[in-house]
């Protein structure tokens, strides 16, 4: 039995359409629908499936793997960027480093050595990209004057003075070269520091510079065995997505947590283990802060199962804030390069520089893994986009749409 069927809100280039096809073949305008439904329903076609809203099951099933796409790599260190955005099938068409022995391993694990000072680097040599990737330094603004200079109609949001910053070297970058996508990280404190102003600061000038901000505080316990929290931001460039994309953060994987246990080397050199003299020091300034009702102390992981502090880049200092308990009354010993490589979750390559050099580029680096499940997340981002262009083009020749 037939039903009735009511269509609101059909766009006038179809009812042009329709009334084309009724003028044609000399049909009602029920007959021209019926007529294309009959059609649709007999081909079976696919239907327009909104990928985002309401599917989003749909959408894990289909994204790919991997998706070629390129990226560039700056204040780049040992890249933890490139480790993870190459998996995700990113090819780096530049990189940049100023540390000499960063720029070793990074030559040495991706066979590339990145370029020296990025405020020396000339716009001109950078080629254009997909995604900017960059884990750049938190340094204060001067934004003294701001107001002043508004108030004179001299400046341009915070452009004026940023001059001389890092960010502000980023931010020249990105007016240029325009990428899709950014995805920066930085500490945690970023946000808080400079009494907010550092974040602000930033903000109004990738605001200034159009794109979509999302941001959060990752901890990327729930990837490795570490306590470590950074802030993500992930920028989408308005003129690419002029909707706001629908951008989401990732979960930690589901199941057990990473535990220490799992990265250590079966049999450390015994050079890692704290001299008695050390060990003695370390417990005797723990026990002066206690008394004085402060909470400084070292950080023995007592419990293997659990997770480590966050690696810092002073780590090769005294190993304090990370030590492993040997029993038999033995001091404990300082974690190793290659259990430093395992905590932050690089794959394990050849290290290639000191001791002291390898805890600092481990202390200073991005975790891989949490990079590549946010750039799951924003590869989900493209997909979506590059499947909604696709199917403007694989259907039938796009028509204008009638305006008014
Ligand atoms: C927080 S670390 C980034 C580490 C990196 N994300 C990784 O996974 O190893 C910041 C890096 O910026 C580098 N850097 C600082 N100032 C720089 C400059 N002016 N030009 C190039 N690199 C710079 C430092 O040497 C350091 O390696």
């Amino acid at each position: 039995m037939a039903k009735p069927l009511l269509v609101r809100n059909v766009p006038r280039d179809i009812c042009s359409w329709i009334d084309q096809r009724r003028a044609q073949y000399n049909m009602s305008q029920q007959e021209v629908v019926l007529s294309i439904l009959d059609k649709a329903v007999e081909a079976d076609i696919e239907l327009k499936l909104p990928l985002f809203s309401g599917q989003p099951q749909i959408l894990e099933r289909v994204v790919p793997q991997t998706l070629p796409f390129t990226f560039i790599d700056l204040f780049a260190g040992i890249g933890g960027f490139r480790a993870a955005l190459e998996k995700l099938g990113g090819r780096c068409r530049f990189s940049c480093e100023y540390d000499k022995y960063a720029k070793r391993t990074y030559a040495a694990w991706y066979g590339d050595t990145p370029q020296g000072d990025i405020r020396k680097v000339k716009i001109a040599d950078i080629p254009n990209h997909d995604l900017l990737a960059a884990g750049f330094p938190c340094q204060p603004f001067s934004i003294a004057g701001v107001s002043k200079r508004q108030s004179l109609g001299m400046a341009h949001g915070f452009k004026c003075v940023t001059q001389g910053n890092l960010f502000f070297q980023l931010a020249t970058i990105i007016e240029a070269k325009r990428p899709a996508v950014l995805l920066l990280e930085n500490v945690k404190n970023l946000k808080s520091h400079d009494k907010q102003r550092t974040w602000r600061v930033i903000q109004e000038r990738l605001n200034e510079l159009n794109y979509w901000i999302f941001d959060k505080v990752i901890d990327a316990a729930g990837w490795v065995p570490q306590h470590r929290e950074r802030v993500y931001i992930v920028c989408f460039d308005k003129k690419a997505f002029p909707a706001k994309p629908p951008f989401e953060f990732p979960n930690p994987p589901e199941g057990e947590r990473p535990k220490l246990l799992e990265i250590l080397e079966q049999d450390p050199d015994p050079k890692y283990t704290l001299t008695e003299h050390l060990w003695n020091y370390l417990q005797r300034y723990a026990e002066g802060h206690r008394a004085k009702g402060n909470g400084f102390g070292y950080g023995l992981v007592e419990d293997l199962t659990r997770i480590a502090r966050t690696l810092s880049a002073r780590y090769y200092k005294d190993g304090s804030e990370i030590l492993i308990p040997q029993g038999n009354g033995k001091p404990p010993r300082r974690l190793t390069p290659l259990e430093c490589a395992r905590l932050m979750g690089f794959d394990e390559k050849k290290i290639v520089v000191s001791d002291t050099q390898a805890y600092r580029q481990f202390g200073n680096a991005v975790v891989p893994k949490v990079v590549e499940a946010v750039g799951r997340q924003i590869m989900k981002v493209l997909f979506w986009k590059l499947s909604q262009e696709e199917s403007l083009f694989c259907r039938a020749p796009r028509r204008k749409r009638a305006t008014g």
